[in-house]
Parts: C-alpha cells; structure tokens; sequence
C-alpha cells in the first residue's frame, strides 16, 4: 500500500548551488533540478561562489544567472567582508535573503578573524533580515554576545559539537534571537566514517564523534534547533580524489529521504521533520507558502541509492550505497508541476527570486 504524503513548501536556507566561474561544479541550473527532485520549493545561495558575493556588481552577475537559470525559487546571501564592506549594505538590502559571515576557515578565501570587523557588521546590518553565521565553538560563544549587544535575528549555520548545542540552548533561554540548523552528514555520519569515506567525507565543520552527535539529535527534540539545512557543495569527484581535496558534499536530494528513514527507525516524528524543512525555515527567513506549492512523498517507499538517482551535475552522494526511505514522487510549485519523480518539467527561469 503506497503512503503518500503532501509536504508544502520545503525550504533550504543553505546550499552553495556554484554556477558563475564554478558551473563544472553545479550550475544554477542543474543544482535547482536536484532541488526540485530533493522535494524543495526554494533554497538560498551561500555567498562563497567564484566571484564572491561581496559587492553589488558581484551580486548582479550573480541575480542574472541565477534569475536566467533557477527551476525553483530562490534567495542569495550577501557576504559579510574581511575588509567591512558594510559601506555596500543599504544598495544591496532589497534584493538578498540576508547576510553571511565567514567566521572560520572553508571554501572561498573569506574568513573574518577581527572581532572589530565582526561587530561592525552587526552593527551596520538591517536586522529585518536574516544575520547567517559559520561559527564553530569559541567562535559561536563571541556571535552569541554580538547577538546579545545588538539584537539582530541571527542563524547559525551547521551546528555540529554539544558545545555549541548548549551555547545556543543558553542564548534561547536567555531570549535572544537566535536560530540554529543542522546538517544531515553531521546527524548520520560521525568521524568513524572517515577511514570509509576518505575525502568524501570532507566537508566544513569536519565529521564530528558520536558524543556531538548524540547532542544534535537531543537538540533536535527539544526544539534548540530549528532547521535542518543540507548545506549542498558539491565538489567533482575528480576534485575529491585529487592530492589537495575540497572540502564539500553535496545534500540536496538526500536530506529529506535521510530524516524520512529517521521517522522510519521511529527516531523522529513525521511532524518534526516537516517543521525542520519546511515551516520552521519558511517562519525564520519572512516566507509565506504559495498556493499549490508543495511535494508528494511516498514515504515508506525505501531505495537502495545510487548515483544514477540525482540530478546534480557531480551525481555522487557520501550517503550512496545507503538504503533511504521516502521518495519524491512530484513538486509543485505556485501551482506548476515542476518533477515527475524523474523529470524536471520547467525551464530554467521558471524560479523567483523570493525576495526582489
Ligand atoms: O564543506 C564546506 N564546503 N563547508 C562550507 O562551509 C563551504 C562549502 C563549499 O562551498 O564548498
Ligand atoms: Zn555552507
């Protein structure tokens, strides 16, 4: 007996889609169709792209792909500088989903060290919109007090160690306004893995033990977290197996499956994991649902998955292999049927950006 259910208005709030100097990585185009096949109505673009997003002629090279190019809808970060390019906030306001601070080493050279710089940012940022930090552990604890000093709606992106789980439980208690997402390789794989997964299981905060994990997931039921968010980077396998790999993988099509097995194990419920991908980052980032957008999960239809089942231009999965639960049968969006459980049924274009 199929179980098919509606989920409306799926919403990731954090992927690198790549396009620009990067598309032999993913082009706005193709990251969008595994979007749309990962069940998604919109995601929004991290600001590491090759040009970085940190200027407005950077941000409307990037507007004009990715306008030409989404199947489904979308926003794009505006990237905090090293230098304080807060100068460039109120012409670029309008048109961004929020903005994105590098506070540790990844992908892109980008990182913010200086605490001024820091807070000069929180001081100079519209705080209507979302302030989305990387910040790992220490780094987490100096955000935590900038969102204390200056009150603007922070997320922090990938939460990973019961370090920064209890950082952040702390700062809701204390009524600041605070949201956090986690990932799904950091709620599936733990640095056990590795020795498996070589530099597959690369990515920016590393894997982590199962003691951070065990946290994450305490988190998760006791509503500290707020989004799951895949974090989508995907890097070409040939990249990966080079001598100097890329840290990155990609997500899109497996997060919703991966947290559907989890309500299949009964480790979660079907309604908390709805909340995770959908209502919760469509409350925090100001989105209303539009009508007839949604995606049709058959959810306790399990597949063994394999690279021939993605989208992505790189089509290689850290989870490939795995037997996942849930499958995407169909995604409306604003009324158009955009996947057939196959095909992508739009052209690129079809997507909006949410907030232009
Ligand atoms: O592993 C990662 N890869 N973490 C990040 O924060 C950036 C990303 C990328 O763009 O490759
Ligand atoms: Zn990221």
């Amino acid at each position: 007996m199929s179980n098919i259910i509606t989920i409306h208005g799926m919403v990731d709030p954090h992927v690198h889609l790549r396009g620009l100097d990067w598309a032999h990585k993913g082009t706005f185009y193709s990251e969008t169709c595994a979007a749309v096949a990962g069940g998604y109505w919109a995601v929004m673009d991290m600001p590491n792209t090759t040009p970085p997003t940190l200027n407005r002629p950077h941000l409307d090279k990037k507007l004009a792909e990715i306008r030409a190019q989404a199947v489904c809808d979308w926003g794009v970060y505006f990237c905090a500088s090293a230098t304080g390019n807060w100068d460039e906030y109120p012409q670029i306001f309008d048109d961004v989903c929020g903005v994105k601070m590098f506070n540790n080493d990844t992908t892109g050279h980008l990182l913010v060290e200086d605490d001024a710089i820091r807070e000069g940012h929180y001081a100079h940022w519209d705080g209507r919109k979302i302030f989305a930090n990387h910040a790992e552990n220490e780094t987490c604890a100096t955000i935590i007090e900038l969102v204390r000093k200056y009150r603007k709606p922070t997320h922090i992106v990938h939460v990973c160690t019961a370090y920064e789980v209890d950082l952040i439980r702390h700062a809701k208690a204390d009524g600041l306004p605070i949201t956090c997402g986690v990932c799904p390789h950091h709620l599936f794989l733990t640095e056990d893995d590795l020795p498996q997964l070589g530099s597959l299981g690369w990515m920016k905060p590393t894997l982590k033990t199962r003691t951070d994990q065990d946290a994450l997931w305490q988190g998760i039921a006791d509503g500290v977290i707020d989004v799951v968010e895949s974090d989508h980077a995907p890097h070409t396998r040939a990249e990966k197996a080079s001598d100097n790999p890329p840290y990155g993988v990609p997500g899109l099509e497996t997060t919703l499956p991966l947290m559907l097995t989890a309500v299949h194990e009964g480790r979660i419920s079907l309604e908390k994991v709805v909340d995770l991908v959908a209502n919760n980052p469509r409350h925090i980032w100001g989105l209303t649902c539009p009508p007839q957008t949604y995606s049709l999960v058959e959810i306790d239809e399990s597949r063994i998955l394999t690279t021939d089942h993605l989208h992505s231009l790189v089509k290689w999965s850290p989870f490939e292999g795995m037997r996942l639960y849930g499958i995407v049968r169909e995604t409306w969006i604003r009324g158009v049927k955009v996947y057939d459980g196959e095909h992508i049924l739009v052209d690129g274009g079809f997507g909006v950006n949410l907030y232009g």
